[in-house]
């Protein structure tokens, strides 16, 4: 039997790959982080110095460009971005990258290209797609949509912690300064912007643990639907 889809979309650190990397490890699904996608492009973009803010540029980076997806299972669920025979994943959580990728996710040419690869991925079914447009465009027909959302201030909290933890130090301002940012572009942008679709059951993790969420859509996914 076909094991469910499950599309999982919503802001900038509201949990979404915590979520996901446990939900899969619990249930034995394939996870699929699309923000690493996207950060791929504007990584091989600032690479090559290329020019954002052309559209038609990212067009021909898209047509060009090397980019292997590896998901491993076990004994964690990880997706590592191979770019031209390099895995770059580690490098991809800069700051310049967190400044371009929502540029370079604005861009049509860039966004049809990736969601096509998306959806050949969910083909088999048992994927948990973690992003901004997997219910609304990639994965209209997934049995399970959640849309995570938390307060910014407790969002900007868990994010300097994690870079903290890297060894990287940021204000818990500019943190949220940043995830803000990242938040209005992604949900001003003509081209699929991050929305809650009515089918998607909403989930705020403000003040819930990794498990209380799990958990919860753990009980969706077993029942087969929100
Ligand atoms: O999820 P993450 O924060 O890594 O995503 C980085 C950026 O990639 C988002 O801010 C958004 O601009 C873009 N993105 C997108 N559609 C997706 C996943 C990510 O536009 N499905």
């Amino acid at each position: 039997m076909k094991k469910a889809n499950v599309a999982i979309d919503g802001f900038a650190g509201s949990g979404k790959t915590t979520v996901a990397v446990e939900l899969a490890r619990r249930l034995e699904l394939v996870y699929l982080d699309t923000g690493l996608m996207y950060r791929s492009v504007a990584f091989e973009c600032l690479r090559e110095g290329l020019d954002a803010s052309q559209d038609e540029v990212l067009a021909d980076l898209v047509r060009r460009f090397d980019l292997q997806v590896e998901v491993v299972a076990q004994p964690h669920p990880t997706c590592r971005m191979i770019l031209n025979n390099q895995d770059v994943t580690d490098e991809l959580h800069d700051p310049r990258i967190n400044a371009l990728v929502p540029r370079v996710a604005s861009c049509s040419a860039v966004r049809r290209e990736l969601v096509c690869r998306q959806q050949a991925f969910a083909q088999r079914g048992g994927v948990v797609m973690v992003g901004r447009d997997i219910a609304s465009v990639v994965l209209p027909d997934a049995e399970v949509k959640i849309f995570l959302a938390a307060d910014l201030k407790e969002r900007a909290r868990r994010r300097a912690l994690e870079l903290a933890a890297k060894g990287k130090h940021l204000s818990q301002e500019e943190v949220e300064a940043e995830l803000s940012e990242r938040d209005r572009i992604d949900s001003e942008r003509a081209d699929s912007p991050l929305v809650c679709v009515a089918e998607a059951r909403q989930l705020d993790t403000t003040g819930l643990s990794v498990q209380e969420i799990v958990d919860e859509i753990a009980g969706m996914v077993r029942c087969g639907s929100v």
